[in-house]
């Protein structure tokens, strides 16, 4: 059932091109760059005339969402909001006719997320889904929405359900860009085609497993980590430390690189490993200026750089390359050597990685 592998998680891992696959398919329509997705045609005017977004989500789908608000804001101009829907629900929100509520769920059973959309039906809100489990009470109670069709995932850290509601939400910004004519059709045909290669270049930077492995060797024993990255891949900065600390029990904070001198900084020492991503693109030498007073303070660095990088290279302990893509679009490779860092290290302290202690696959009590 785990398909030769030892883990659940590791399989789910493995399923990604698939998986982000499968979420395309009968979509996006690569050879004729256009995006079909009758939920949100059907419901165009209220996505375009929308005041705002409102993403509600909890964990690693609340990731999901903080993703999609950099790229709804960037494709399409909508303003968006990303809430923990265990906040939201019960802070007396401000919700209009007006709003488009994007609720986000794998299991679709999260209690906090179901409540929250409850909340915002009864104040006339559109709420559309965003769900893995087919037929789940979240997928129900929306009143539009599209599955990831990520396929089941046992292992309790989520992984591919990850990817694949990134997706989803990508597919959905592009769609409204493109609409409300934010994005230029060649813009929108660029980001088409490098959608399209993004499951083979999972594909190739899951070839670099044995390498994570070694820095994960390396690494195991530490008892405190950072996380940081800048833009599309602040969130998964969050993530890689969410995964970290679900399945191996050691603590991590995600942190967008350039707080770190708010705070986070006071705690870099030798003893501290600090895992940056620094794609070429976007804030890169903002991120390389991060890196440096990193270095100088004796953190050990390991830099998730763009293939052919040599400036990172020059001052990381350990670099891991990814493909090269749009900036937008790097969430869906950067998140791929994090997932196997935490795997391989929670192996390595024989942890129980697909059922770490406390956790449920879903959440439905709050
Ligand atoms: C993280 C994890 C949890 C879930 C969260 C929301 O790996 O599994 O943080 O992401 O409980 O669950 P769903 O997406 O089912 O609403």
């Amino acid at each position: 059932e785990k398909g030769g592998y030892d883990h659940f998680m590791l399989k789910e891992i493995h399923e990604q091109p698939k998986a982000i696959t499968d979420t395309f398919r009968g979509r996006m329509l690569a050879d004729k760059n256009m995006i079909k997705m009758s939920s949100v045609d059907l419901n165009l005017d209220k996505f375009l005339n929308a005041n705002r977004i409102i993403i509600v989500a909890c964990g690693t789908s609340w990731h999901a969402g903080l993703v999609a608000e950099y790229l709804f804001e960037d494709m399409a101009r909508i303003p968006v909001e990303v809430e923990y829907a265990s906040e939201f629900r019960y802070r007396n929100p401000i919700i209009t006719e007006k709003d488009v509520v994007i609720a986000i769920s794998q299991s679709g059973e999260t209690a906090d997320t179901l409540a929250a959309i409850k909340l915002a039906k009864s104040k006339g809100a559109f709420v559309y889904g965003v769900c893995n489990v087919v037929g789940s009470s979240i997928a129900r109670e929306t009143h539009s929405g599209a599955y990831t069709h990520a396929g089941p995932e046992i292992g309790v850290a989520s992984t591919k359900a990850f990817t694949t509601q990134i997706t989803v939400l990508t597919l959905i910004a592009l769609k409204l860009g493109k609409a409300n004519g934010s994005l230029s059709d060649q813009a929108f045909k660029d980001y088409i085609q490098k959608m399209n290669r993004i499951p083979k270049q999972v594909e190739e930077l899951l070839k670099i497993d044995d390498h994570v492995k070694s820095i994960a060797a390396v690494y195991k024993d530490a008892k405190n980590c950072l996380y940081l990255g800048r833009g599309f891949n602040f969130p998964v900065a969050l993530e890689g430390a969410l995964k970290l600390k679900e399945i191996s029990y050691i603590h991590a904070e995600g942190y967008p690189a350039a707080e770190m001198k708010h705070g986070p900084i006071a705690l870099i020492d030798e003893n501290m490993p600090i895992f940056v991503i620094a794609t070429n693109k976007g804030h890169y030498e903002k991120v390389v200026s991060n890196i440096q007073e990193i270095k100088s303070r004796a953190g050990k660095i390991i830099a998730i750089v763009t293939v052919g990088d040599t400036q990172v290279k020059e001052i990381a302990d350990h670099t891991i390359e990814i493909p090269d893509t749009q900036e937008a679009l790097t969430p869906l490779l950067t998140t791929i050597p994090f997932q196997l860092l935490s795997y391989h290290i929670a192996v390595m302290l024989n942890k129980n990685v697909d059922q770490p202690r406390n956790l449920a696959k879903s959440v439905t009590v709050e």
